[in-house]
Order: structure tokens, then C-alpha cells, then sequence
């Protein structure tokens, strides 16, 4: 590495451990409450998780020696890999008591020290790669942050009041398809990007069949369209267990909805208010995204057509980032909401873990989830690229997602 790579590297390192501080630093309060959902995790859970993750693969990877700031931390912060040890119940995270904020602090600030440390004195690119790969780590618990204090933050009544907020509406745009040829196709990552997830390769070819993919968001307008035409009251247009987890939860609506005095509203992170009916209907389930599909005589698009159309029409993870909700205006395939797709999270052909505790980073997931493109509003900047791989459980509502229709044959 030549010392302006270095030196990229250590003021990157610096920026994004500071950007996931100043997201925290309102919520300190909330790190004294009890996790409002097992998927939920306190923002100072996040904070210690992010360094834990660069003192175990980093420091622990450039000195076997080294010695953990607190041993107990090594369970208490460890989310998943089995490869490392013993690990704390994602569900009680809430009742952590201790360490405190402070104290959550205080072990950033040492971790940081001996990574900046680390980083001056050595520029073995292997230590680099991971390194890369924790800041990465870190950008996503960044978005898990925001989805996550959003979710305390709606059960609280002091925060989710009526009325709070009065939209300057969004722009109405009409809908429109747009067809794609497809063909014979690369999908996944080039080799050449500076970085990825492991699951986004290796790149190969597949054939696409001629489909349509919408130009916009599906809005709020036509969502409620489908809810006032018994969307959800209709097991014909669900799959078996959507309608089975709709009607153990009562669903009624996209999480956050809520009705008010004069219709439906909305909670968001700007605060509540009316629903803004030309902005994009989010938090919705891969299993409501699916129903209104059907309703809608659409489907979801699989994740193959969904890159080969943002390949064609030249998306980039754009401008929009940074908000706090969706603003509605089209042209959203980044920045927005993250788009479910028909697609299974399953390995791309050749697909290989990388090796070591490491390796537990994406690919044992690879079963029961669903594949969404995109980006959001909550995305940080630069954080998404064409093939980028995001996933989840078809029945989760709480992260920031539409839907984006398509047609044709796939
Ligand atoms: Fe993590």
C-alpha cells in the first residue's frame, strides 16, 4: 500500500466511526429501555458491536497476543459468529445494563486509538481488507440504527404523537412501466469494484426473458388502494404463511400506519403525521409486498432483472441519501426504500465463503430470506452499488422497504 492509500484509509477509518457517534448521541436515553422487539438492538449494543467486530478481526488479527479491552465484551458483543466464541441472546440485548453509554464509549475510544495505531505503523493489505470490510460492517449497523431507534421511538407516545408533522406534499408522477430485452446477462459484481460483500460473486451470466420494470415506487395512493379493496382481508392473494403471520399480528396496514382522527397517518423519524399519499408506501413485509402485487396483476421483480434494468439505465446510488423518509419523487431505484424482489437469497454459482470466523459474515444466511435491491433513505451515502445484496426474513417489516413492480415473464 502507498501511504496515500494509508492515509485514505485512516481518514475513512476516522469518518465513519465518528458519522455512527453523531447517529447515537441523541438516543442515550433509550439505551436505558428494554428492546422494543427481539430483532431490535440499543444503539449502544451497536456502537460496542461495530468496535468489537475491529478489535476481534482486525487487532486480534495483527496480534494474536493481543489483550481484549474486556474479556466479557467478547460474548456480550459477538452478534453471530460461532467461529469466535460464545454469544450473548440477540432477544435480551436489552437488558444489558452494563456497560453503560459511557463506558460503550470509553471502549470505542481505546479500540480506536490501537486501530489508528495499527493502521499508521502497518500497511500489510490484509489488514487493510478487513479493515474495510469492518467499516462496511459498520455503514450497515449505521442503517440498522436508524430502523431500530425508529421502532423504540414508535412505541413511546411522547415521541409518537398525532399530527406532528405537516407534509409539503411530494409531486404526484404517474407510474409508468419500462421494458428491457434482457438476454443473455452478467449479474453480480465486477471484479474490478474496490469493494463488495462476498455475496454479490462471483459474476456470471444468465439468461433474462423480456420484462417490464415500473419506472417508480409503488405510492401510498395505490396502497391504499389495495387496503380499501380488502387487501388484507383476501387469503387469495397471500402466500400461506404471509396470511398465516398477517392474521396472528393482526396486520391491517404497513408497520407504522396508524389511524388518526381524520385517516390514516404515519409514523416516521421526522415524526408523525397525515399520510402523504404520493410519497412511497415503506415498511411493508415481502408478504404484503407480494399480496399487493398480485392484487395489483403484477409481480415483484427477480433480482436478476432488477440489476440488469439499473445496469441499463445507468442508476447510481444517488443525492437522495441522508433523509429521514422517502421522499417520492421517482427515479428511486437508490436512496429510497429498499425494493423486495422475488428472489431467494441463495449463493450465486462458484460462490465460496471467505475463510475463518469471517466467513460467517453473509453466507450462513443463505436460506428463509428474501433478496431487496436498492438502497434507502437511511442508507449512508455510497453504501450501495448495483450488485449489492441486502436480505431479509419475508415476514420483517421494521427496515425501510417498498415495492417496485414488474411484468412479463421471468
Ligand atoms: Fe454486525
Amino acid at each position: 500500500m502507498t501511504n496515500d492509500e494509508v492515509g485514505d484509509l485512516v481518514d475513512r477509518y476516522r469518518v465513519v466511526r465518528s458519522h455512527t457517534e453523531e447517529l447515537a448521541a441523541p438516543f442515550s436515553a433509550e439505551d436505558q429501555t428494554v428492546q422494543s422487539m427481539p430483532d431490535v438492538s440499543p444503539m449502544k449494543w451497536h456502537r460496542a458491536h461495530t468496535t468489537w467486530f475491529f478489535e476481534t478481526f482486525v487487532l486480534g488479527m495483527a496480534d494474536e497476543s493481543h489483550v481484549p479491552v474486556d474479556p466479557t465484551f467478547s460474548t456480550l458483543f459477538n452478534s453471530y459468529y460461532v467461529a469466535v466464541g460464545p454469544r450473548y441472546e440477540r432477544a435480551a440485548r436489552g437488558v444489558i445494563s452494563r456497560p453503560g453509554s459511557a463506558e460503550v464509549g470509553e471502549y470505542r475510544r481505546r479500540v480506536d486509538e490501537a486501530m489508528l495505531a495499527l493502521l499508521a505503523a502497518d500497511d500489510d493489505p490484509a489488514i487493510a481488507e478487513v479493515t474495510i470490510l469492518g467499516l462496511n460492517h459498520e455503514q450497515q449497523h449505521q442503517e440498522l440504527m436508524a430502523m431500530d431507534i425508529k421502532h423504540v421511538l414508535s412505541r413511546n407516545p411522547l415521541v409518537n404523537r398525532p399530527g406532528v408533522i405537516d407534509w409539503s406534499p411530494a409531486p404526484t408522477s404517474q407510474e409508468s412501466l419500462q421494458a428491457f430485452e434482457g438476454g443473455l446477462c452478467q449479474l453480480g459484481v465486477d471484479p474490478a469494484t474496490p469493494f463488495s460483500f462476498d455475496n454479490e460473486g462471483p459474476q456470471h451470466q444468465i439468461f433474462v426473458a423480456p420484462f417490464s420494470l415500473a419506472d417508480r415506487l409503488v405510492t401510498n395512493r395505490r396502497y391504499l388502494a389495495f387496503i380499501d379493496d380488502g387487501g388484507y382481508e383476501r387469503p387469495d392473494l397471500w402466500l400461506s404463511d404471509g396470511w398465516a403471520l398477517a392474521q396472528a399480528q393482526g396486520w391491517e396496514a404497513p408497520l407504522y400506519w396508524e389511524r388518526g382522527a381524520s385517516g390514516w397517518e404515519e409514523f416516521t423519524l421526522l415524526g408523525r403525521g397525515g399520510l402523504d399519499l404520493e410519497r412511497p408506501v415503506a415498511h411493508v413485509s415481502y408478504y404484503e409486498a407480494d399480496a399487493f402485487a398480485r392484487w395489483a396483476e403484477a409481480r415483484l421483480p427477480t433480482e436478476a432483472e432488477w440489476e440488469v434494468a439499473v445496469r441499463a439505465l445507468g442508476a447510481t446510488d444517488d443525492e437522495r441519501h441522508g433523509t429521514l423518509h422517502p421522499t417520492g419523487v421517482g427515479d428511486d431505484h437508490f436512496g429510497s426504500l429498499w425494493q423486495w424482489t422475488q428472489s431467494a437469497y441463495a449463493p450465486y454459482p462458484g460462490f465460496a465463503p471467505a475463510a475463518g470466523a469471517v466467513g460467517e459474515y453473509n453466507g450462513k444466511f443463505m436460506i428463509n430470506n428474501q433478496v431487496l435491491r436498492g438502497s434507502a433513505c437511511v442508507t449512508p451515502p455510497g453504501h450501495s452499488r448495483p450488485s449489492y445484496r441486502n436480505f431479509f426474513n419475508p415476514g420483517s417489516r421494521w427496515m425501510f422497504s417498498g415495492i417496485r413492480l414488474a411484468s412479463g415473464a421471468s
